[in-house]
Formats: C-alpha cells, structure tokens, sequence
C-alpha cells in the first residue's frame, strides 16, 4: 500500500474525520467493515423472528401496532446497514449468501426463544437497551455512511427500548401472575443480553476496529455502561436480575457483578444455541419465499431504465 495514503489516511482517522466510499481505504479497513456491518444486518432481519412470533398473539390491539411498527424498523434498519455495505464493494447477494450459509455471524441474543408476552417487553427493554449502548459510539464510527445510517437507528432504537419498559411497567402493575411471568423473562435474558457486547476485551480479537476508529468503546466499558444503568431500571420495575454478585462497587463507581458463562456464549454464536437452526431456515425460507419480489423488482427497474432512455 502506498504510504502516502496510508499516512493521509491516518491523519484523518486521528483527526476524528469520516471516510467516505470514494476515498482510498487500506483493504483491511474496508474487509472489517464489511464484516461487521454486514453482521450489525444480519443481527437486525434476524432479530425480527423472536418478536414477530407475538404479533399475533398480542393482548391488544394497541400493543399489536406497536410490536408491528418496531419489527418493521427492524427490517428497514437491516436495509440501511446492507446498504452501507454495499458501499464497501458486495452485493446483497453475497452477504446474504454468507448469512444463509452459516459462514457469517449475528448477534448470539436472538438465538433465544421468545416464550411468553412479557419476553416481548424484555427484548425491548434490555435487548434495545443493549443496542443502544453499543450504537449510540457507532455514530460516530470513521466510515461515513455506517456512522449516518447510525443515527438514524438510534433515534428508532430510543422508541423500542422505552415501549418496552412501557410494557413491562403494565404488567408489574397487574396481577401476582403477570409479574411472576416478567420476572421469569427478565431471568432468562439479563445473561444473554449482556453478552451482546462481546468477549472481554482482552479476548475480543478485533483490535483494528479500535484503531481505525470504528469501536469508540471498548467490549467491556459498554457492558459496564448497560449494567450500570439497567439496574436502576429494574429498581423502578420492580424486578430483581439474577446476578447474586451483581452491587454497588463504590470505590470504582460501578456495579460488580459475576462471572460471564462463556461457554454458553460461544456455543450460541457456534450455531449452537436453543434457536439457531430455526433462525437460519426462517430466513432461508422467507429468501426462497422473495425470489419473486426480487425478480419482478429488478424487470421492472430494468423496463424503467429502457423507458428513460428512449
Ligand atoms: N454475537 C455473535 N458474535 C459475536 C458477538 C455476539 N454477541 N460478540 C462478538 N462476536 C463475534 C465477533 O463478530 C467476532 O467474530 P468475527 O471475527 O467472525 O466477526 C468475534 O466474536 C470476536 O469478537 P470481537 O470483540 O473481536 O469482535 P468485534 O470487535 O467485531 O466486536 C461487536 C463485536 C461488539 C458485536 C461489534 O461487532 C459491534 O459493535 N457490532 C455492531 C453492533 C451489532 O452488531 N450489534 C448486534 C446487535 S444489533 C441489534 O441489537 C439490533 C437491535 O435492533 C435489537
């Protein structure tokens, strides 16, 4: 590479500017790119499953709009972020085919069943929670159009995470039945959701995407962040998360809490985990199921274009 752009090109990484598509970009840059915005997609139309399950057996027909329009951001997060990607040199198809054929990961939270209503507002509260917090620094992520579509999720992100308290504070404040079942959801997904931030920092092998400005903040700062403000989330809901460790450190001015089971973290993003196979022929199916959409889209760009250029 020559190291001339490469100097350029780190003078404006130190200088907190962005890198747009047309600029010169080390291959390694655009490769780690590609990799986890394609995964940050993935992780989006994937997460639609364990929350379209409820759309139709939601207890309202209030709760049944809004569980609808949250899913249907979702999938148009998944299009801004492929879209991103595409501005990296792939096609859809490819990235596609790399989730399809289990070579591509996305985030290990939604190989997780959604077994009850109250596994609805959990999602939202911790699953969007943690969301928020590791992309609220992908805003200002060095690549430009990663950064942009960024900005445009978070402020989605906001209304999935507060609905979902919303939910959850409906039912702590209903019968013995109703809390007992968010107490049972929030024991199932506290662990999970916090390994939605990654290993430990000292295991996260990505150091690159430090250095080039595209992690803001580290693995386990981001985790620290969740935890910190979650607990007193939970303290106003009402329920307790099952972490016996889990209290106020306040020489550190954090909370401490157990140990991460990182077995079952690796197990899960291995394609081991209680729904990974389900998640992938759900996607495999609705991409087979598309082909259609797909062709009758394109005939008609293609009829477009030869309209315009005649
Ligand atoms: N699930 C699956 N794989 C994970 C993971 C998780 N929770 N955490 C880490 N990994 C993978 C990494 O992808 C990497 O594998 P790879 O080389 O095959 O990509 C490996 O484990 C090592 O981890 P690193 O820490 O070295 O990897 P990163 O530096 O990429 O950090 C990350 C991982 C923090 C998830 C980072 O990729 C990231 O910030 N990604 C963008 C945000 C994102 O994808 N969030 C996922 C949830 S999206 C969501 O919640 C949608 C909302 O609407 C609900």
């Amino acid at each position: 590479e020559n190291p001339e752009y490469v100097a350029q090109f780190n003078a404006r990484i130190d200088a907190g500017g962005f890198i747009e598509p047309k600029d010169w970009m080390p291959e390694a840059y655009r490769r780690t790119l590609v990799r986890q915005i394609s995964q940050h997609a993935h992780s989006e139309i994937v997460g639609m499953l364990p929350e379209g399950n409820w759309i139709t057996r939601a207890p309202s027909l209030k709760r049944k709009a809004i569980l609808l329009a949250k899913v249907q951001d979702e999938g148009g997060h998944g299009l801004y972020l492929y879209a991103a990607a595409e501005t990296l040199g792939v096609s859809r198809d490819e990235l596609y085919e790399a989730l399809l054929s289990g070579k591509a990961k996305y985030s290990s939270i939604f190989n997780y069943p959604t077994l009850t209503w109250a596994d609805i507002g959990v999602v939202g509260w911790l699953v969007d929670g943690a969301a928020i917090m590791n992309q609220i620094p992908l805003c200002k992520c060095s690549y430009g159009p990663y950064a942009r579509a960024m900005i445009r999720v978070c402020k989605e992100e906001s209304f999935h995470q507060r609905q979902g308290f919303d939910l959850l504070l409906t039912m702590m404040k209903g019968t013995a039945e109703q809390r007992e079942m968010v107490q049972d959801a929030v024991n199932r997904w506290w662990w999970p959701s916090i390994m939605m931030f990654g290993p430990h920092d000292h295991d996260s092998v990505h150091t690159e995407t430090a250095r080039w400005g595209i992690k803001r903040i580290s693995n386990d700062d981001l985790r620290q962040k969740f935890v910190d403000a979650t607990v007193k989330q939970a303290e106003v809901l009402g329920v307790t998360l099952p972490d016996p460790a889990l209290k106020w450190n306040a020489e550190r001015g954090h909370h401490d809490f157990g140990t991460i089971d990182w077995d079952e973290f690796w197990n899960v993003v291995g394609g081991h985990g209680q729904c990974n196979v389900d998640r992938l022929a759900e996607r495999k199916r609705a991409w087979e199921e598309g082909a259609w959409v797909r062709e009758a889209a394109l005939a008609y760009a293609e009829k477009q274009a030869a309209r315009e250029q005649r």
